[in-house]
């Protein structure tokens, strides 16, 4: 059975929030398409807290970084966008403030009643936020008398708004980050069989993940740009894949560290192969030891799709981050709305992250088959790592 571990902080929901003023940190770094926010998603999971604070009669404040603005104002990176786009799903006005620190802010906040929801800008326009400065943080935690951390794809950072605030206001969780955290607790306890399915392009970014959780793993699926570098490890000549050569001895350690554990490494048998790394380059499926010299493996073939199937059909918990090919061009993407369509079908407790699985899975209409959809990419990696996130530190224990 799957350990059942409390969440070791304190929520909303263990405070009482009527009458008293919540800055929240959200995670709405969200792709736009000019002034508008083209997939809302972190914005929707944001909502149940949202609704609790104002609901139960708390002013709320809401702050988030978006993009990589390095200390400067960026026009396209404002949060008014987000602003925008929360109002439609609450079906009432949100304040934005056009800054997040200082005379407007407070004028802004001084203006809501209790229930009501303001917006301040991108914490990154200033850089104070990311050196975690004392001063910024401050002057954020004096718009507020409660700090809650509902951003957990930001909480790997430890930034004025993510970690700063909580040396000034009592800290609480979010519901969004409770529900991370135990979602992504079940799989570090995991019922078994466990199977993770890893993909994406690169070894480095997973590497760690996959080497944490290989002692609790029955089965480990490797697929995507990443597996190239897996089976040329192995001896086969991947033609001119992308491999990443300086990522072999840690390809093959984790070969290594499998079969003494007895995890059953499943990588592709067959590859969907490209002449040139286009949209419209001409396509063949062949198998992993007959890749042409002059051409590159862009997603596993019909075969691995089979055999990732039935690997993952008998598991009790799954983990799935990173496509298996090319996903966003249709001639590499049967890779990965195969597996999307065979993790929706487990019967077992399935987790989900990164941008390109969670977009396969929407595109299918699947993603409300899934237990958990991640919001953290990073953050989950981190989290998953083994490591302390430090905007879950900072928050008071219960
Ligand atoms: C993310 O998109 O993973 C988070 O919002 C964190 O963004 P960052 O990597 O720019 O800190």
């Amino acid at each position: 059975m799957a350990a059942t571990t409390r969440f070791p902080k304190k929520t909303v929901r263990d405070v009482s929030v009527a009458g008293r003023t919540a800055l929240v940190r959200v995670d709405f770094n969200v792709p736009l398409h000019g002034q508008r926010v083209a997939d809302d998603t972190r914005i929707r999971a944001a909502l149940p807290t949202i609704h609790h604070l104002s609901e139960s009669g708390a002013r709320v404040v809401l702050c988030s970084h978006l993009g990589r603005p390095k200390g400067k104002r960026v026009s396209g990176m404002s949060c008014r966008p987000t602003a925008a786009a929360l109002e439609e799903m609450l079906r009432r006005p949100v304040a934005f403030s056009p800054d997040a620190v200082g005379p407007r802010a407070r004028r802004t906040v001084d203006a809501l009643i209790a229930g009501e929801v303001a917006m301040l800008e991108n914490t990154r326009f200033y850089p104070e936020e990311e050196r975690n400065d004392p001063v910024f943080a401050r002057a954020l935690a004096s718009l507020a008398d409660l700090f809650v951390n509902d951003g957990f794809g930001a909480a790997h950072r430890s930034h004025a708004s993510t970690v700063g605030v909580a040396a000034y206001l009592p800290a609480v969780a979010g519901l969004l980050l409770e529900r991370e955290v135990e979602a992504l607790t079940r799989l570090l306890r995991p019922e078994r069989p466990f199977v993770a399915i890893a993909g994406g392009a690169k070894v480095s970014d997973k590497i760690d993940v996959l080497s944490h959780l290989l002692p609790q793993l029955d089965r480990l699926l490797i697929g995507g740009g990443m597996a190239n570098t897996f089976l040329a490890a192995l001896g086969f000549d991947m033609g001119r894949s992308v491999v990443e050569r300086d990522q072999l001895p840690a390809a093959e350690h984790l070969i290594a560290e499998a079969k003494e554990r007895a995890v059953e490494l499943v990588l592709p048998v067959d590859v969907v192969v490209g002449n040139f790394y286009l949209e419209q380059a001409d396509t063949r499926v062949v198998q992993v030891d007959q890749i042409p010299a002059d051409w590159l493996a862009m997603d596993i073939g019909p075969l691995s799709v089979e055999r990732f199937t039935d690997a993952i059909a008998d598991t009790r918990t799954v983990f799935w981050n990173g496509p298996l090919g090319v996903a966003e061009w249709a001639a590499f993407a049967n890779g990965t709305s195969g597996v999307a369509k065979a993790v929706a079908a487990s019967q077992g407790f399935t987790v989900v992250g990164g941008g390109d699985s969670i977009a396969a899975l929407k595109r299918l209409g699947l993603d409300d088959r899934i237990g958990h959809i991640s919001t953290g990419g990073g953050a989950a990696l981190e989290f998953l790592e083994g490591k302390v996130l430090p905007g879950i530190a900072c928050l008071e224990d219960r």
